[in-house]
């Protein structure tokens, strides 16, 4: 892990149980934002973490909040659709609703955006500032059908409270 200029090993969080590597990740998270006050930096952060530390995903970024619309943010993965209107796909859905959504099989989901073909499911997790204005949200793709469970969801809802704090 990287801070500032300094490299920083991580502790491989392979193998670990599932609420442990979400602790850890967390931490991990917390610790390369905590000074860094730039939003993209800490976001590609998070992202980069994200992606190399949960397995099975194959896509992993933030859509910010800009205009009434959601806008790509950083991201780990294949490109991604740049704009998806508020209320659109998985992404605008979670975001007009102000709710988590978790999708089993994108391909039941009406109105899914697929932006890499690959992808079978699906969370998002909308972010929301403290004094509650939606900011964006933080979207993890799988090739798995059903890959992500209750515990993956509220391991993904702390990150994007983390990564909330700093936008
Ligand atoms: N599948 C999303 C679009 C974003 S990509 O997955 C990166 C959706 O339906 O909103």
């Amino acid at each position: 892990m990287v801070i500032g200029c300094r490299v920083i090993e991580t502790n491989d969080l392979t193998g670990l149980p599932k609420a442990e590597l979400y602790q850890e990740l967390a931490n991990q998270i917390s610790a390369i934002i905590q000074d860094e006050t730039d939003p993209v930096a800490n976001m590609a952060n998070a992202a980069a973490l994200i992606y190399h530390a949960i397995p099975q995903i194959n896509w992993v970024g933030f859509y910010l909040l800009k205009g009434g619309e959601l806008v790509l943010g950083p991201f780990q993965g294949k490109p991604a659709c740049v704009r998806i209107a508020f209320g659109r796909g998985v992404v605008g859905t979670a975001a007009e609703k102000r709710t988590v959504i978790r999708v089993a099989n994108v391909n039941e989901f009406p109105g899914h955006i697929a932006c890499d073909i690959a992808s079978r499911s699906e969370v998002v997790v909308p972010l929301v500032s403290e004094d509650a204005h939606l900011l964006g949200v933080l979207d993890v793709d799988s090739p798995d059908s059903d890959r992500f469970d209750a515990e993956d969801e509220a391991g993904f809802r702390a990150i994007g409270k983390i990564v909330a704090e700093k936008l």
